[in-house]
C-alpha cells in the first residue's frame, strides 16, 4: 500500500522505543530548574508576526529568512515560533508577571521552527528547553543561569562540551563598535553577500555571524567588541567571570561571538562541542536588558537560554552516554477462559495501581501465542490464569529469567505481595526508576 504522504523535510518522529531517551533528558532539565528556582511557562505555538520581527530583529536571518509566516482566514499575519525567548516575554507582559515580586524565574520546553536547509543537527521542527529569568541586572544572575546550564550538561555526563563567553555591550558601547564596524567592512562592500550589505548600514554586527564562506573570511580581521566596552559593561562581565570561576566552571572568552538574534545585550554565551559535525553548538543564551521595553514593557533587564533537544541527543550518542531504560513490564498475565480473562482484568488494575507495568492479552491470542507475546515484552514475570487458579485461590508466577517459580495467593492481598516480590527480585531499585518514588514507598510500607 503506498502511504499517500512522509513526514515534511526536516522534521523527525520520537518513536516509542526512543521516546525514553528524551524523557530521561527532560526529567534532569526539570530537576535541575526546580533546583535553582525556575518554574515552567507553556506559551502557544503561534504568535503575532509583530512578536518576532520586533523581538528577534528584522535584520537577522531568522526573521529575514527562516520564518514560517502565515495569514489565517481572518487576516491576520501569524508566525510558527522559531523560538521561546519571545513568547515567554510577551506572556511575562501580557500577565503582568512583574507583580508577582522580581526576579521573574521560568523555564519551557518548546518546538521551534526554522525554515533552514536541514542537515545533521539543523532541522525545521527541533525542540528546545530554556530559561529566562526577569528583572535583574545583577551578574549573579548571569553566573546562575549559566551554572544551571552546566549542571544539566554535566548530569546528562557530557565531556567535551565546553564554554565559550563574551560580552557585546549596551547600546552605548554598541554605537561605537558599530561605527568601528563599518569603517572596517566598507572597503569590502564589493566582495559582500547582499544580504550583508544591506545590513552594514543598519545593523553591522550582523555581518559577524553571516554563513557565507567568504564573508565569514573577511570577518575574522573585524574590531572585537571587547576593546569597545563601556567602563560599566566591562564592570559587569568581570563580575560575571569571578562568579563562574568562584563555581568552578571553566570558560573560553570568544570575542568573535555575537549570537544570531537582535536582542542581546552584555553577557552572550555558547556551550559547543565539535563532536556532531557543524551544528555544535547545543547551549546558547544571554542577557537582554531592552527586549521587555522593546516589546511595549517598563525597562525590565532579562536573560536566558535555550539548549536544542535534537543536538544534545546527538552528542549524548556520539559519546556513548548510557541512558537507562525503562523497565521492561513486570508482569504478564496469560489468562485461559472467560473468567479468567475477566479475574486477571481486575488483578491487572491493582497491580497497575501500584505503579507497577503490567499487562494482559488485548487482542485475543491464545495461550502460546500470549506466552511468546510475553517474552517478547520483556516481562520480567509470568503467570498462567484458567479456572484452577480462580478454584483453589492461589497461583504460580513464574521469574522469566531463571525460571523460578514462586506461589501467591489470589486473593486481596495479590497485588502486595508480587509488588513484594518485584522488590526483592530488584533489591537496588535500579531498573524499576518509572515507579514513582512515592508508589515505592507506598509499597515498602505495606509489605
Ligand atoms: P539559538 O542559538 O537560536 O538561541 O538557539 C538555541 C539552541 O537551539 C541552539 O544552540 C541549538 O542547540 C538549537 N537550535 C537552533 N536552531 C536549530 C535547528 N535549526 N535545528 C536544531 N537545533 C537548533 C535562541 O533560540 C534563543 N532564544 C536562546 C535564548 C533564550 N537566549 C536568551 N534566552
Amino acid at each position: 500500500m503506498a502511504l499517500i504522504t512522509k513526514k515534511i523535510k526536516g522534521t523527525e518522529d520520537v518513536l516509542p522505543k526512543q521516546s525514553y531517551r528524551w524523557q530521561f533528558v527532560e526529567n534532569i532539565m526539570r530537576e535541575e530548574s526546580r533546583a535553582y528556582g525556575f518554574r515552567e511557562l507553556r506559551t502557544p505555538v503561534f504568535e503575532h508576526t509583530e512578536l518576532f520581527a520586533r523581538g528577534v530583529g528584522q535584520t537577522t536571518d531568522v526573521v529575514q529568512k527562516e520564518m514560517y509566516t502565515f495569514d489565517t482566514k481572518g487576516g491576520e499575519s501569524v508566525t510558527l515560533r522559531p523560538e521561546g525567548t519571545a513568547g515567554a516575554a510577551r506572556a511575562v507582559l501580557e500577565h503582568a508577571l512583574e507583580n508577582e515580586g522580581l526576579p521573574i524565574k521560568t523555564s519551557y520546553f518548546v518546538s521551534c521552527y526554522r525554515y533552514e536547509k536541514p542537515q545533521a543537527g539543523r532541522l525545521r521542527e527541533f525542540h528546545q528547553f530554556g530559561i529566562e529569568e526577569y528583572g535583574t541586572q545583577s551578574p549573579v544572575a548571569d553566573a546562575e543561569i549559566i551554572c544551571l546550564a552546566q549542571s544539566v550538561l554535566d548530569r546528562l555526563g557530557l565531556s567535551d562540551v565546553h564554554l565559550e563567553l563574551n560580552s557585546i555591550g549596551c547600546p552605548a558601547c554598541r554605537a561605537k563598535y558599530n561605527q568601528a564596524l563599518r569603517d572596517y567592512f566598507t572597503p569590502y562592500r564589493e566582495q559582500l553577500c547582499t544580504t550583508c550589505l544591506s545590513r552594514l548600514e543598519k545593523n553591522p554586527m550582523r555581518l559577524l555571524d553571516c554563513k557565507s564562506p567568504e564573508d565569514h573570511k573577511i570577518a575574522e580581521g573585524a574590531p572585537k567588541i571587547t576593546d569597545y566596552l563601556c567602563e560599566e559593561c566591562e564592570a559587569h562581565f568581570a563580575q560575571v567571570q569571578k562568579y563562574l570561576d568562584s563555581a568552578g566552571v571553566t570558560y573560553t572568552i570568544n570575542p568573535t561571538i555575537v549570537r544570531g538574534l537582535d536582542y542581546y545585550t552584555k553577557t552572550v554565551f555558547e556551550f559547543v562541542t565539535d563532536c556532531i559535525g557543524a551544528q555544535g553548538t547545543v547551549c546558547g543564551g544571554g542577557r537582554y536588558d531592552g527586549l521587555i521595553e522593546e516589546l511595549g514593557g517598563k525597562h525590565l533587564p532579562s536573560l536566558g537560554f535555550a539548549m536544542g533537544m535534537e543536538r544534545l541527543l546527538m552528542v549524548m550518542d556520539a559519546q556513548g552516554v548510557d541512558i537507562p531504560q525503562p523497565a521492561p513490564c513486570a508482569l504478564y498475565i496469560a489468562a485461559m477462559g472467560d473468567a479468567a480473562k475477566i479475574k486477571a482484568f481486575s488483578l491487572l488494575k491493582e497491580v497497575r495501581e501500584m505503579g507497577i507495568p503490567a499487562e494482559t492479552d488485548v487482542v485475543g491470542r491464545g495461550l502460546r501465542a500470549q506466552m511468546k507475546y510475553a517474552d517478547k515484552l520483556g516481562a520480567r514475570f509470568s503467570m498462567v490464569l484458567g479456572d484452577n487458579e480462580i478454584a483453589e485461590k492461589k497461583i504460580k508466577v513464574k521469574n522469566m529469567e531463571s525460571g523460578a517459580q514462586t506461589e501467591l495467593p489470589l486473593d486481596d492481598s495479590f497485588a502486595e505481595k508480587f509488588a513484594g516480590l518485584v522488590l526483592e527480585t530488584d533489591a537496588d531499585f535500579g531498573e524499576w526508576e518509572d515507579i514513582p518514588p512515592e508508589a515505592i514507598n507506598e509499597i515498602l510500607k505495606k509489605i
